[in-house]
């Protein structure tokens, strides 16, 4: 057992944070929970929708963030994981890491005395799909959906399948072969699935995949981290564009998502991510009231709304 959190820690508490999300976004919610408390942000990659909503959420709530950039810490080459876990746990509160390798991640939550939440790995990225959750709530009322996540079988596409199953909607994943999800989430989301009703299935033809589906979900074809990889990912992938022939096979109210940043032309033509049917700013925006949530509930804090 470690502090990590991720979204495997939260699943039976998921529909309470994403309550308590919205309560938030609706403004419904009058004091400072976090006064006197410091979030250390430890970054190992470069981030704009991650950092800035931790940054203005924390605030928000009356507690003091600390970023800390790539180039700062050196963790693992200046001082080892350990002693940075260690460190950081006797001034902050609490503590989002992002990380490259998922082991690095495991490794700081079990050497921390404080929570650490994953802002991002080469594994998962579960502050995102809270977010994405919350849109889905927001745009579609519910959960009885399906989602298609068309392109590479990252990060993102694991916490996907995660989250989906654990609040019960259909999930498929079309991805080019040799660039599947993680096949250990795959299986744990099926457990998963078999207890919420909800089916995740994998294919490899995108058209099938974005068949009858509510929301399309995309995202880059080369994370960070993959660049050396670009130029071979470039050739694989153009089938899984997501365009106009392909969202045609959707529901006619599909919604269009990507965690951004996006590669336009590439992964989504400008037409779709443009387009009537695209809720990206809303998702952006959504990091934010999802991470307040996910950090009052990681500390146990609850939300309070006022008579
Ligand atoms: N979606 C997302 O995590 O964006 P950043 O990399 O800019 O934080
Ligand atoms: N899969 C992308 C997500 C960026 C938010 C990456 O890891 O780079």
């Amino acid at each position: 057992m470690t502090n990590l959190i991720g979204m495997k820690d939260i699943e039976k508490d998921i529909h309470r944070v994403l309550d308590d999300a919205l309560t938030m976004k609706n403004g419904r919610i009058s004091f400072a929970p976090l006064k006197g408390k410091v979030l250390s942000m430890l970054f190992e990659k470069p981030s704009l929708r991650t950092r800035v909503s931790l940054e203005v959420g924390f605030r928000q709530l009356g507690g003091h963030p600390i970023y800390l950039s790539p180039n700062e810490v050196g963790i693992g080459k200046r001082e080892s994981t350990h002693d940075v876990a260690m460190v950081l746990s006797r001034f902050a509160d609490i503590i989002t890491y992002r990380a490259f390798l998922h082991q690095n991640m495991v490794e700081l939550s079990e050497y921390a005395t404080v929570p650490v939440i994953n802002a991002l790995d080469d594994l998962e990225h579960p502050c995102q799909i809270m977010a994405d959750l919350l849109t889905i709530k927001e745009h579609k009322g519910n959960f009885k959906r399906k989602l298609a996540y068309v392109g590479d079988g990252n990060n993102v596409c694991n916490s996907l399948l995660l989250g989906s199953a654990m609040v019960g909607m259909d999930i498929s994943a079309a991805t080019p072969e040799g660039y599947g999800p993680d096949p250990g989430i795959v299986k744990m989301a099926r457990a998963i699935s078999g207890k919420t009703w909800c089916t995740v299935e994998l294919t490899h033809d995108p058209l099938e995949g974005v068949k009858g589906a509510d929301v399309i979900y995309t995202d880059t074809w080369t994370s960070m981290g993959n660049d050396e990889e670009r130029d071979e990912r470039m050739k694989v992938f153009p089938p899984f564009q997501v365009n106009r022939k392909l969202a045609e096979e959707a529901d006619e109210d599909y919604i269009f998502m990507h965690c951004l940043p996006v590669h336009r032309g590439e992964e989504v033509t400008d037409e779709i991510i443009d387009g009537p049917h695209s809720v990206v700013f809303d998702e952006a925006e959504n990091r934010m009231h999802a991470q307040k949530a996910i950090i009052l509930w990681a500390l146990d804090i609850p939300v309070v709304t006022p008579e």
